[in-house]
Protein backbone atom coordinates (compact mmCIF):
# COMPACT_ATOMS: atom_id res chain seq x y z
CA UNK A 1 0.00 0.00 0.00
CA UNK A 2 1.23 3.64 -0.56
CA UNK A 3 -0.22 6.49 1.34
CA UNK A 4 -0.58 10.24 1.87
CA UNK A 5 -1.58 10.95 5.71
CA UNK A 6 -1.99 14.26 4.73
CA UNK A 7 -5.00 13.62 2.60
CA UNK A 8 -8.35 13.32 4.13
CA UNK A 9 -11.87 13.53 3.31
CA UNK A 10 -12.13 16.86 3.09
CA UNK A 11 -9.32 17.76 0.64
CA UNK A 12 -11.09 15.20 -1.68
CA UNK A 13 -15.03 16.73 -0.55
CA UNK A 14 -12.96 19.76 -1.79
CA UNK A 15 -12.03 18.85 -5.19
CA UNK A 16 -15.68 17.25 -5.95
CA UNK A 17 -17.57 20.39 -4.83
CA UNK A 18 -15.17 22.77 -7.48
CA UNK A 19 -13.21 23.37 -9.93
CA UNK A 20 -11.07 20.59 -9.97
CA UNK A 21 -14.51 17.94 -10.46
CA UNK A 22 -15.47 19.77 -13.24
CA UNK A 23 -12.16 19.63 -14.65
CA UNK A 24 -12.62 15.99 -14.39
CA UNK A 25 -15.68 15.91 -15.57
CA UNK A 26 -15.57 17.70 -19.05
CA UNK A 27 -12.14 15.30 -19.52
CA UNK A 28 -13.84 12.23 -19.01
CA UNK A 29 -18.35 13.01 -19.10
CA UNK A 30 -20.51 12.00 -16.78
CA UNK A 31 -19.03 9.50 -15.74
CA UNK A 32 -16.16 10.11 -14.25
CA UNK A 33 -13.83 7.07 -15.18
CA UNK A 34 -11.81 5.59 -17.49
CA UNK A 35 -13.44 3.53 -20.22
CA UNK A 36 -16.73 5.38 -19.58
CA UNK A 37 -19.87 3.59 -20.62
CA UNK A 38 -17.12 0.41 -22.31
CA UNK A 39 -15.76 0.08 -18.58
CA UNK A 40 -19.50 -0.29 -17.19
CA UNK A 41 -20.02 -2.63 -19.45
CA UNK A 42 -17.35 -4.95 -19.32
CA UNK A 43 -17.61 -4.17 -15.38
CA UNK A 44 -21.13 -5.46 -15.35
CA UNK A 45 -21.07 -8.43 -17.99
CA UNK A 46 -17.98 -9.77 -15.63
CA UNK A 47 -20.19 -9.47 -12.37
CA UNK A 48 -23.50 -10.90 -13.80
CA UNK A 49 -25.31 -7.61 -13.17
CA UNK A 50 -28.24 -8.38 -14.67
CA UNK A 51 -32.66 -7.52 -14.17
CA UNK A 52 -34.57 -7.52 -11.20
CA UNK A 53 -31.66 -7.15 -9.10
CA UNK A 54 -31.06 -4.10 -6.04
CA UNK A 55 -27.35 -3.08 -5.98
CA UNK A 56 -25.69 -0.17 -3.88
CA UNK A 57 -22.61 2.62 -5.76
CA UNK A 58 -20.20 3.38 -3.36
CA UNK A 59 -18.63 6.79 -4.13
CA UNK A 60 -21.18 7.43 -7.08
CA UNK A 61 -20.61 11.06 -7.21
CA UNK A 62 -23.58 12.04 -9.90
CA UNK A 63 -24.95 8.84 -10.21
CA UNK A 64 -24.26 8.46 -14.04
CA UNK A 65 -22.92 4.64 -13.06
CA UNK A 66 -26.14 3.86 -11.45
CA UNK A 67 -27.99 5.45 -14.39
CA UNK A 68 -25.95 3.14 -16.99
CA UNK A 69 -27.28 0.40 -14.72
CA UNK A 70 -30.91 0.94 -14.40
CA UNK A 71 -31.02 1.73 -18.58
CA UNK A 72 -28.69 -1.06 -19.66
CA UNK A 73 -28.48 -3.85 -17.16
CA UNK A 74 -32.07 -3.85 -16.28
CA UNK A 75 -31.29 -3.65 -12.60
CA UNK A 76 -34.12 -3.03 -10.61
CA UNK A 77 -32.60 -0.21 -8.01
CA UNK A 78 -29.79 1.07 -7.28
CA UNK A 79 -28.64 3.24 -4.09
CA UNK A 80 -26.12 5.84 -4.43
CA UNK A 81 -23.50 6.64 -1.72
CA UNK A 82 -21.48 9.77 -1.74
CA UNK A 83 -19.58 12.10 0.84
CA UNK A 84 -19.79 15.61 -1.38
CA UNK A 85 -23.54 16.96 -1.06
CA UNK A 86 -23.27 18.83 -4.33
CA UNK A 87 -22.56 15.80 -5.97
CA UNK A 88 -25.51 13.86 -4.87
CA UNK A 89 -27.96 17.45 -5.37
CA UNK A 90 -26.61 17.30 -9.11
CA UNK A 91 -27.07 13.72 -9.54
CA UNK A 92 -30.21 14.20 -8.14
CA UNK A 93 -31.48 16.63 -10.78
CA UNK A 94 -29.46 14.38 -13.28
CA UNK A 95 -32.15 11.45 -12.29
CA UNK A 96 -34.87 13.45 -12.68
CA UNK A 97 -34.39 14.97 -15.82
CA UNK A 98 -34.03 11.48 -17.05
CA UNK A 99 -37.08 10.34 -15.47
CA UNK A 100 -35.41 7.49 -13.06
CA UNK A 101 -36.11 9.25 -9.68
CA UNK A 102 -38.24 6.25 -8.26
CA UNK A 103 -35.18 3.56 -8.83
CA UNK A 104 -32.40 5.55 -7.13
CA UNK A 105 -31.83 6.88 -4.03
CA UNK A 106 -28.74 8.84 -3.14
CA UNK A 107 -27.43 8.80 0.65
CA UNK A 108 -24.91 11.39 2.01
CA UNK A 109 -21.88 9.54 4.29
CA UNK A 110 -18.68 8.54 3.96
CA UNK A 111 -18.90 4.89 2.89
CA UNK A 112 -16.62 3.32 5.41
CA UNK A 113 -20.01 4.10 7.55
CA UNK A 114 -23.25 3.95 5.02
CA UNK A 115 -25.92 3.94 7.87
CA UNK A 116 -27.60 1.17 4.93
CA UNK A 117 -29.21 -1.89 6.59
CA UNK A 118 -26.99 -5.20 6.59
CA UNK A 119 -27.46 -8.63 4.04
CA UNK A 120 -30.43 -6.52 1.63
CA UNK A 121 -28.07 -5.89 -1.86
CA UNK A 122 -27.56 -8.30 -4.74
CA UNK A 123 -24.12 -6.18 -5.53
CA UNK A 124 -21.96 -3.25 -3.92
CA UNK A 125 -20.38 -1.46 -7.14
CA UNK A 126 -17.47 1.06 -7.10
CA UNK A 127 -15.27 2.92 -10.68
CA UNK A 128 -12.41 4.66 -10.35
CA UNK A 129 -13.15 6.17 -7.15
CA UNK A 130 -11.70 3.90 -4.02
CA UNK A 131 -8.38 5.43 -4.22
CA UNK A 132 -9.99 8.45 -2.58
CA UNK A 133 -10.81 5.97 0.69
CA UNK A 134 -8.50 6.16 3.25
CA UNK A 135 -9.41 3.29 5.11
CA UNK A 136 -9.47 0.75 2.86
CA UNK A 137 -10.22 -2.02 5.48
CA UNK A 138 -12.98 -0.43 6.71
CA UNK A 139 -14.58 -0.25 2.90
CA UNK A 140 -14.06 -3.63 1.91
CA UNK A 141 -15.90 -4.62 5.52
CA UNK A 142 -19.05 -2.16 4.47
CA UNK A 143 -19.58 -3.73 0.94
CA UNK A 144 -19.72 -6.98 2.79
CA UNK A 145 -21.26 -6.33 4.99
CA UNK A 146 -24.08 -4.48 2.89
CA UNK A 147 -24.11 -7.92 0.83
CA UNK A 148 -27.09 -10.96 0.70
CA UNK A 149 -24.88 -14.42 1.03
CA UNK A 150 -22.75 -14.95 -2.56
CA UNK A 151 -23.56 -11.06 -3.47
CA UNK A 152 -20.83 -9.50 -5.19
CA UNK A 153 -18.60 -6.15 -5.20
CA UNK A 154 -17.60 -5.68 -8.74
CA UNK A 155 -14.85 -2.63 -8.93
CA UNK A 156 -12.73 -0.61 -10.72
CA UNK A 157 -10.28 1.96 -9.23
CA UNK A 158 -6.86 3.25 -9.86
CA UNK A 159 -4.23 0.79 -8.03
CA UNK A 160 -0.45 0.41 -8.35
CA UNK A 161 0.65 -1.60 -11.06
CA UNK A 162 3.25 -4.37 -11.05
CA UNK A 163 5.95 -2.18 -10.92
CA UNK A 164 6.39 -0.63 -7.57
CA UNK A 165 6.34 3.28 -7.32
CA UNK A 166 9.02 4.46 -6.01
CA UNK A 167 8.88 6.70 -2.24
CA UNK A 168 8.90 10.06 -4.54
CA UNK A 169 6.71 8.86 -7.15
CA UNK A 170 3.97 7.77 -5.07
CA UNK A 171 4.05 11.03 -2.74
CA UNK A 172 4.28 13.54 -5.99
CA UNK A 173 1.27 11.18 -7.55
CA UNK A 174 -0.89 10.84 -4.27
CA UNK A 175 -0.66 14.22 -3.73
CA UNK A 176 -1.16 15.76 -6.89
CA UNK A 177 -4.45 13.18 -7.14
CA UNK A 178 -5.93 13.74 -3.74
CA UNK A 179 -5.39 10.03 -3.28
CA UNK A 180 -5.24 9.25 0.63
CA UNK A 181 -4.18 5.23 -0.46
CA UNK A 182 -3.84 2.97 -3.17
CA UNK A 183 -3.43 -0.70 -3.23
CA UNK A 184 -2.41 -3.67 -5.03
CA UNK A 185 -4.39 -5.69 -7.26
CA UNK A 186 -2.92 -8.29 -4.38
CA UNK A 187 -3.78 -6.14 -1.10
CA UNK A 188 -7.24 -5.58 -2.28
CA UNK A 189 -7.89 -9.64 -3.12
CA UNK A 190 -6.10 -9.74 0.57
CA UNK A 191 -8.72 -7.82 1.95
CA UNK A 192 -11.28 -9.62 0.37
CA UNK A 193 -10.10 -12.90 1.77
CA UNK A 194 -10.20 -11.29 5.33
CA UNK A 195 -13.56 -9.87 4.90
CA UNK A 196 -14.90 -13.43 3.69
CA UNK A 197 -15.05 -12.73 -0.41
CA UNK A 198 -13.64 -14.69 -3.13
CA UNK A 199 -12.45 -12.85 -6.44
CA UNK A 200 -13.74 -14.25 -8.96
CA UNK A 201 -11.81 -11.10 -11.42
CA UNK A 202 -8.71 -9.42 -10.41
CA UNK A 203 -6.60 -7.75 -13.49
CA UNK A 204 -5.34 -4.66 -15.07
CA UNK A 205 -7.83 -3.35 -17.71
CA UNK A 206 -4.95 -2.13 -19.67
CA UNK A 207 -6.59 1.39 -20.19
CA UNK A 208 -4.43 3.77 -18.02
CA UNK A 209 -1.91 4.71 -20.87
CA UNK A 210 -3.91 5.37 -23.62
CA UNK A 211 -6.98 7.06 -21.54
CA UNK A 212 -4.23 9.10 -20.24
CA UNK A 213 -3.10 10.09 -23.89
CA UNK A 214 -6.64 10.65 -24.83
CA UNK A 215 -6.98 13.00 -21.57
CA UNK A 216 -3.65 14.68 -22.59
CA UNK A 217 -4.98 15.48 -25.99
CA UNK A 218 -7.93 16.71 -25.18
CA UNK A 219 -6.73 19.30 -22.98
CA UNK A 220 -3.91 20.52 -25.22
CA UNK A 221 -5.73 19.85 -28.93
CA UNK A 222 -9.17 20.60 -28.01
CA UNK A 223 -10.77 21.79 -24.76
CA UNK A 224 -7.79 23.98 -23.40
CA UNK A 225 -10.57 27.04 -23.26
CA UNK A 226 -13.06 25.22 -21.56
CA UNK A 227 -10.31 23.87 -19.06
CA UNK A 228 -8.61 27.21 -18.53
CA UNK A 229 -12.39 28.74 -17.83
CA UNK A 230 -13.10 26.49 -15.08
CA UNK A 231 -9.93 27.53 -13.36
CA UNK A 232 -10.68 30.56 -13.45
CA UNK A 233 -7.72 31.06 -16.82
CA UNK A 234 -5.30 30.79 -14.09
CA UNK A 235 -2.38 30.01 -17.01
CA UNK A 236 0.56 28.87 -14.86
CA UNK A 237 -1.88 26.61 -12.90
CA UNK A 238 -2.66 24.63 -16.02
CA UNK A 239 0.70 24.56 -17.19
CA UNK A 240 0.93 22.75 -13.86
CA UNK A 241 -1.83 20.47 -14.36
CA UNK A 242 -0.67 19.68 -17.92
CA UNK A 243 2.78 18.78 -16.37
CA UNK A 244 1.11 16.39 -13.74
CA UNK A 245 -1.02 14.67 -15.88
CA UNK A 246 2.30 14.14 -18.23
CA UNK A 247 4.02 12.70 -15.01
CA UNK A 248 0.84 10.04 -14.91
CA UNK A 249 1.20 9.33 -18.40
CA UNK A 250 4.77 7.70 -17.57
CA UNK A 251 4.06 5.95 -14.74
CA UNK A 252 1.08 4.24 -16.29
CA UNK A 253 3.10 3.76 -19.45
CA UNK A 254 5.90 2.20 -16.68
CA UNK A 255 3.36 -0.41 -15.48
CA UNK A 256 3.46 1.53 -12.19
CA UNK A 257 0.02 2.53 -11.92
CA UNK A 258 -2.69 0.53 -13.59
CA UNK A 259 -7.01 0.87 -13.73
CA UNK A 260 -7.82 -2.66 -11.94
CA UNK A 261 -10.78 -4.27 -12.01
CA UNK A 262 -12.40 -6.57 -9.23
CA UNK A 263 -15.15 -8.53 -8.79
CA UNK A 264 -15.69 -11.12 -5.77
CA UNK A 265 -18.21 -13.25 -4.44
CA UNK A 266 -19.55 -13.16 -0.72
CA UNK A 267 -19.52 -16.90 0.66
CA UNK A 268 -22.04 -17.91 2.06
C1 LIG B 1 -14.06 9.94 -9.32
S1 LIG B 1 -15.50 10.37 -8.47
C2 LIG B 1 -16.51 8.95 -8.66
C3 LIG B 1 -16.91 8.69 -10.06
C4 LIG B 1 -18.08 7.77 -10.22
N1 LIG B 1 -17.84 6.49 -9.59
C5 LIG B 1 -18.32 7.57 -11.69
O1 LIG B 1 -17.92 6.54 -12.23
O2 LIG B 1 -18.90 8.48 -12.30
C6 LIG B 1 -15.04 10.22 -6.78
C7 LIG B 1 -16.21 10.40 -5.80
O3 LIG B 1 -15.86 9.72 -4.59
C8 LIG B 1 -16.45 10.40 -3.52
N2 LIG B 1 -15.79 9.97 -2.28
C9 LIG B 1 -14.47 9.98 -2.00
N3 LIG B 1 -14.23 9.48 -0.79
C10 LIG B 1 -15.43 9.13 -0.26
C11 LIG B 1 -15.85 8.52 0.96
N4 LIG B 1 -14.97 8.18 1.90
N5 LIG B 1 -17.16 8.31 1.15
C12 LIG B 1 -18.06 8.63 0.19
N6 LIG B 1 -17.73 9.21 -0.99
C13 LIG B 1 -16.43 9.45 -1.21
C14 LIG B 1 -16.25 11.85 -3.88
O4 LIG B 1 -17.15 12.67 -3.16
C15 LIG B 1 -16.50 11.84 -5.39
O5 LIG B 1 -17.83 12.18 -5.70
Amino acid sequence: MKSAAQIHLSDVQAVYSGPEGRLWELLMGEQVHMGGLASSQDLAERAGIGPGQAGVDFCCASGAGMRFLVRFRHVARMTGVDATGPMLELGRRRCAEEGLVDRLEFVEADVCASGLPSGQFDFVWGEDAWCYVADKRRLIAEATRLLKPAGRIAFTDWMEGSVELSADEASRYLAFMKFPSILTLAEYNALLTEQGCTAIVAQDTGRFPCHARLYLDLIEKQLTYDALKIIGFDTALAQRLVGEMHFLLGLAEAGKIIQGQIVAEKRS
